[in-house]
């Protein structure tokens, strides 16, 4: 037994290393073989390989300047110069590793070699090399005192699926130029390829339209205004709407360079005939129901109620009865096919208020013509239009699941939001499907309990996320082509905001876009995350420390007393609790079995440790807000 016990202590002491030199990759690689020994870069650092291609040579001058933090000197290679860092491109294509796939060696003798079939993959092998790199060339200036050196490894990997997004959201708060590069500086770290910008909706259209200026000069502004979204007090009719803004021409053209250069497709979405509150301030014709709109400044438009179906406060959908409204998305597709070289356009789709139509007489009289029996046939009347003048501009359409409603468009491409299952009813029907549902891709949601969360309407838990599986059984995987996680802003008001809800469930979402299925741990995931928390200390990267801290169940016991449950997602942590106002911390007992909150106690307040570090942030919560979650009502 002895021998037994110190054979696991020899063999963990063994293999178990410090966290700051595991090898630590997100997404996981295909695979990854760890050698002995490093490669150590010792006075200067030389980029070579086929550094005289175009593609190879940018990708060097990218990787050159990441370096720069290191301090050495670091030069591309001249001819025949022997590098450390070698960039080449297979003569005859690996089919294994595709157009996006990469094979990486590093080791003591030959340094560091990525090669690829093609640019893609020599980029993403440029990733995983900086992953494997100290965290501090992550450092925003020269990083002093490091030694840096790559472990020996050998990797071979490639992606699950050519489909990797992040939505982010600028219409509901504009996000300019500068922080989508931000946005995509740290997308592409993590292999995504794709961004999708929300440029239209209620709050403001974020795109210019040369031809329909005053989407521009009415649409993409609004009232300042802070706190709780969507429960704002209505802009009086002398506040300045001076808020927001757009991208011009030139700033789309400048952003689709910078994607391109960093492998990323931008696929635009003008939302219609839904969420079309912009572009109806700005030409009130658009819209069934005469009368006077503002752009949205986050007062209430819309009632969701509990068991009916949700309506609008004011009418913002486009009328699918008028033809000035087909003439308008022409000019505006137009452009938009122009700017971004992207092959689908996003026409949304989503959460069509439709109550106003029901009334409208120019919609009774569509019906009437086309023989469109209720009113999911009238938006899904609007939608085969919509994608005849998408197709016309050389583009495949996609949007929101709502666009089965009533029959879809015959070429379109559908986004599953709700839940997975207008994904699995669009590959049925042979239609292309990118899956972002909201039960495990929805970063506007909270990512933990919203006593300490920025308060949404429902929440994602990081290990939620980290359950996505985009292909359902029965489904032909042919057919889905990715999977998204998706920013929605309202909440949003700020960059460092943006990159607190995106991080670290992106993380968990590029695993799950990029890894093989059976690749997927979610304890070594947990680990890898806490290294590249390390790598966002670097580079001023904000995230959420929520996976620190515990989920909640409060219930009533027989005695009508709460009882509380505590769980924690992240191995090793220990949660401390106090019931008599105090600050709890590693000293107080540590939590292990269902508590019921003392009769007199007024406050929870909980706190979690890791030994005697503190991992996530003090909740408290009143008694009010348990007897509420417990549903006790009277006195305890
Ligand atoms: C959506 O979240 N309304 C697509």
């Amino acid at each position: 037994m002895l021998a037994k016990i110190i054979f696991v202590i020899t063999f963990f002491t063994v293999i178990v290393l410090p966290s700051s030199s595991q090898v630590s990759i997100i997404p996981e690689p295909v695979s990854l073989k760890q050698n002995e020994g490093t490669y150590d870069f010792k006075s200067t650092i030389v980029i070579g390989g086929e550094v005289t291609n175009v593609s190879v040579k940018k990708i060097a001058e990218w990787l050159k300047e990441k370096l720069s933090v290191t301090g050495l000197p670091v030069t591309i290679a001249s001819a025949n110069e022997k590098a450390d860092i070698n960039l080449s491109l297979n003569k005859a294509a690996n089919a294994t590793i595709g157009k996006e796939g990469y094979q990486l060696a590093a080791s003591a003798s030959n340094g560091v070699v990525i090669t690829a079939n093609e640019p893609a993959g020599l980029f993403y092998g440029v990733q995983t090399f900086i992953q494997l790199l100290p965290a501090a060339i992550e450092s925003k200036s020269v990083a002093k005192n490091i030694s840096w050196s790559v472990p020996a490894v050998e990797v071979t990997d490639y992606p699950r699926f050519g489909w990797r997004g992040l939505m982010f959201d600028i219409s509901r708060h504009f996000f300019n130029k500068e922080q989508i590069k931000q946005y995509m500086n740290t997308m592409v770290k993590y292999k995504y390829n794709l961004l999708h910008l929300t440029l239209a909706n209620d709050e403001g259209w974020r795109v210019e339209i040369k031809a329909l200026p005053k989407l521009n000069s009415v649409g993409s502004w609004n009232v300042k205004r802070t706190g709780t979204f969507g429960t704002f007090i209505p802009p009086t009719d002398d506040e300045p709407r001076d808020y927001g803004g757009y991208l011009t021409h030139e700033d789309v053209r400048d952003l689709v360079q910078y994607a391109k250069d960093r492998f990323i497709n931008i696929l635009p979405e003008i939302d219609v005939p839904g969420h079309s509150l912009a572009a109806i301030a700005s030409y009130p014709e658009l819209v069934c129901t005469p009368g006077k709109y503002r752009v949205r400044s986050g007062e209430k438009i819309m009632e969701w109620p509990a068991n009916a179906h949700f309506y609008g406060l004011i009418d913002n959908s486009l009328c699918p009865a008028n033809e000035k409204v087909y003439e308008f998305l022409d000019k505006v597709f137009t452009e938009v096919a122009q700017l971004f070289p992207f092959e689908y356009i996003h026409m949304g789709g989503d959460e069509t208020a439709r109550n106003f139509w029901e009334k409208s007489d120019a919609i009774k009289a569509l019906m009437k013509r086309e023989n469109l029996k209720n009113l999911d046939e009238v938006q899904s009347y609007f939608v085969k239009r919509v994608e005849k003048i998408i197709n016309s501009k050389g583009k495949k359409m996609i949007g929101w699941d709502e666009i089965l409603d009533g029959g879809l468009a015959p070429n379109a491409a559908v986004m599953s939001w709700r839940g997975m299952k207008g994904g699995v009813q669009a590959a049925k029907m042979g239609h292309e499907v990118v899956m972002s549902p909201t039960t495990y891709a929805y970063l506007d949601y909270m990512q933990g309990d919203g006593m300490i969360e920025p308060p949404v309407y429902a929440s994602l838990r990081l290990n939620k996320t980290y359950e996505f599986e985009p292909v359902p059984d029965g489904v032909d995987p042919k057919f889905i082509k990715g999977g998204q996680a998706n920013l929605w802003t309202e909440q949003v008001y700020n960059m460092r905001h943006a990159e607190y809800m995106t991080w670290p469930r992106a993380f968990s979402i590029a695993e799950t876009v990029w890894s093989p299925k059976e690749k997927k741990n979610w304890n070594k995931f947990v680990a890898k995350v806490e290294d590249h928390f390390k790598r966002f200390d670097y580079a001023q990267t904000k995230y959420a420390p929520s996976m620190y801290e515990p989920e909640f169940k409060f219930t009533k016991n027989d005695k009508n007393r709460i009882t509380v449950e505590m769980k924690t997602e992240v191995p090793g942590i220990s949660v401390h609790y106090t019931f008599d106002n105090s600050f709890p911390d590693n000293f107080y007992p540590a939590y292990s079995k269902p508590v019921e909150i003392p009769i007199d106690a007024s406050t929870m307040k909980v706190v979690t440790y890791r030994g005697d570090k503190q991992m996530g942030r003090l909740i408290v919560f009143p008694i009010a807000e348990m007897k509420k979650r417990a549903g006790v009502k009277d006195k305890m």
